[in-house]
């Protein structure tokens, strides 16, 4: 029999969030960002769940734009990241992807390619990640005229640095740079919103945003969790008890002995540790959930096993089903306590656990 080691993804919860982000955006269109494996969902299955809400997916990477037409699913794709090589025009072409165009040498990939497929111009308003100067887009629009491909550009983008944080300005300053910037290009589309603008107050969302983490149920701001923004989780990462003890008053737990039982302590062991994902740092204390009860964590977690106090659920047995994060206990509730975020968490998971579709 495999292992009970798990990471359960919820159908109904990713659709539930996905439109809930495409009635936030109110006029604008949600274009759905299922980059790195779907935010380690499984992305054949994410694009498979959301094809018939979603009018576009947006990956990092050509490689993976071909999955999802691996997975049977013919919606455009745009390419955050851009092309790698003169020939991923030629793909995308093929294929309905479009491009992010940031940099120079791209310029000039454009110039020469055999085929060019519709294209997003970045700007950069201040993330100096990637992205043209906002006093560099006229010559890159003439460029492109001049190259005769001004036709094939769908829009501009930009991507916001500090979105998450409801204290800072900067989202406004980026939003208004970036509006001045495309202003003599009306008839072009703009794309500024990652999940976090979304939530923001009087945030203009332009024509297409792009939601990434809000679709699996994690919180994009600071300070809040998933369910306070109304979104559903969608992957419970579960493991088996595997052992339930009592050690004696005085007696340490796992690796360093780090924890060290006060008085007689029931505590279980999971089948789970940092070879499946689950973060190393989550010390003592990190919540996790067993039947109906929040429990918590204690002593280091291991490669294959992490051990857990079972003080608040002392009938729990060898078989039973440990809810590390999910719908009791926020991905957002463990990133804290493990130094992280929910990003890294969810995308962090390992090939060694399987992702089950319901
Ligand atoms: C360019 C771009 N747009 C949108 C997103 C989605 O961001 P989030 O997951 O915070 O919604 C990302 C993710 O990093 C991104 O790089």
């Amino acid at each position: 029999m495999p292992r009970a080691t798990v990471a359960r993804i919820n159908r109904d919860a990713l659709r539930h969030n996905y439109l809930k982000a495409a009635a936030l955006a109110g006029g604008a269109q949600a274009m759905a960002v299922v980059k790195a494996d779907g935010y380690g969902h499984g992305i054949r299955d994410v694009v498979r769940g959301l094809k018939d809400v979603a009018p576009k997916f947006a990956v990092a990477c050509i490689e993976e734009a071909v999955a999802i037409r691996e997975a049977g699913v013919s919606t455009p794709v745009a390419l955050l990241q851009g092309p790698h090589s003169e020939e991923d025009l030629v793909t995308s072409t093929r294929e309905n992807f479009e491009p992010v165009i940031h940099s120079e040498h791209q310029l000039q990939w454009l110039r020469d390619a055999k085929s060019v497929p519709r294209l997003w111009i970045k700007v950069n308003t201040g993330m100096n990640r990637l992205g043209f100067a906002p006093d560099r887009l006229a010559d890159v629009m003439a460029f492109l005229s001049a190259a005769g491909l001004q036709q094939k550009v769908t829009g501009f983008v930009t991507h916001f640095a500090c979105a998450d944080d409801a204290q800072s300005d900067n989202t406004a300053r980026q939003t208004e740079c970036f509006g001045r910037a495309v202003e003599p290009w009306p008839d072009l589309a703009r794309s500024v919103a990652n999940s976090a603008a979304h939530f923001r107050e009087g945030q203009a969302l332009f024509d297409w945003t792009r939601p990434g983490i809000m679709l699996y149920g994690g919180s994009p701001m600071i300070g809040q969790l998933g369910p306070d923004l109304g979104l559903r989780s969608v992957m419970t990462l579960e493991a088996e008890l595997i052992s339930v003890r009592t050690v004696k008053a005085g007696e340490s737990v796992g690796y360093g002995g780090s924890w060290t039982a006060p008085t007689p302590t029931t505590m279980g062991i999971v089948a789970i540790g940092y070879g499946d994902g689950y973060p190393r740092h989550a010390g003592t204390d990190t919540p996790a959930w067993v039947n109906g009860r929040r429990i918590r964590l204690i002593g280091r977690v291991s490669m294959d096993m992490l051990a857990v106090d079972l003080s608040e659920a002392p009938t729990s047995r060898p078989g039973d089903r440990v809810e590390l994060w999910g719908p009791h206990v926020s991905v957002d509730d463990l990133a804290r306590p493990a130094d992280t975020i929910g990003y890294e968490l969810l995308t962090g998971v390992t090939a060694r656990v399987p992702r089950v579709h319901e």
